[in-house]
């Protein structure tokens, strides 16, 4: 399976793609964390692009094609993968068909997340991540306990410096100039199907398994 989950931020790419991964033992690549992963361990590239996701706009496209390349080239994506938050612009989409097409792997089906930009910066600005697993916690939805330890795993649990109103607002101001209008270019491929993404996490989760089933 190859896959792209496309939307705004916040839609719910993230939690989606770990069910979808889980239920297919195919890896879930976010861009998204991987730069975070850079960003913690200060590497040149995390230099680079710490500053540039705290305004909320996007990492230079070449860089990104070139993390891209390295990480589908790794033995976990031999039998397909999902991608969350990859690509958002249109050089990015036409560099990924150019690294498919020298792959001579299949096209991908491309599934957009929807939610309201109002739902949108509710749910950021509640989000709460433990720094040590990842898993997820929101305010509104799954409050994290009081003393901001993971149950899990007992890391510590922050909030995404990029989670606050303003870089929210930046973030989907950039999302509607570059990525939305990808939506025409993958349409224009076939296999691009749009679901809600206001429902319940399962219900959402049901509905992109019909699709994929
Ligand atoms: P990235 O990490 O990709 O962030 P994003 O696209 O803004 O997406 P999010 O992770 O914020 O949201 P999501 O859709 O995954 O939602 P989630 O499941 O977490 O990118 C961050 C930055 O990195 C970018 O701004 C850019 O600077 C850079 N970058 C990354 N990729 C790049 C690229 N390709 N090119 C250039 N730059 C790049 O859910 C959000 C919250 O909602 C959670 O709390 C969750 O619990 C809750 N939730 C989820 N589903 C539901 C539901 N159905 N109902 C209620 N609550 C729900």
């Amino acid at each position: 399976m190859y896959l792209i989950l496309f939307g705004a931020p916040g839609v719910g790419k993230g939690t989606q793609a770990k069910l979808i991964s889980k239920k297919n033992g195919i890896p879930q690549i976010s861009t998204g964390d991987m730069l975070r992963e850079a960003v913690k361990n200060q590497t040149e590239l995390g230099k680079k692009a710490g500053e540039i996701m705290k305004r909320g706009e996007l990492v230079p496209d070449e860089i990104m094609l070139g993390l891209i390349k390295e990480r589908i080239n790794n033995q976990d994506c031999a039998n397909g993968f999902i991608l969350d938050g990859f690509p958002r612009t249109i050089a990015q989409a036409q560099g990924l068909d150019k690294l498919m097409t020298a792959l001579n792997l299949p096209a991908f089906k491309c599934i957009e997340i929807e939610v309201p930009d109002k739902d949108i910066i509710k749910r950021l600005v509640s989000r709460r991540l433990c720094e040590n697993c990842g898993s997820d916690f929101n305010l509104i939805t799954n409050p994290p306990p009081e003393n901001m330890i993971c149950p899990k795993c007992g890391g510590t649990i922050y909030q995404r410096k990029d989670d606050n109103e303003e870089t929210i607002s930046n973030r989907l101001k950039v999302y509607k100039a570059q990525t939305a209008p990808l939506k025409k270019y993958y349409r224009n491929k076939g296999d691009f199907f749009t679901v809600s993404g206001s429902k319940p996490v399962e219900e959402v989760q049901k509905e992109i398994a019909a699709i994929l089933d």
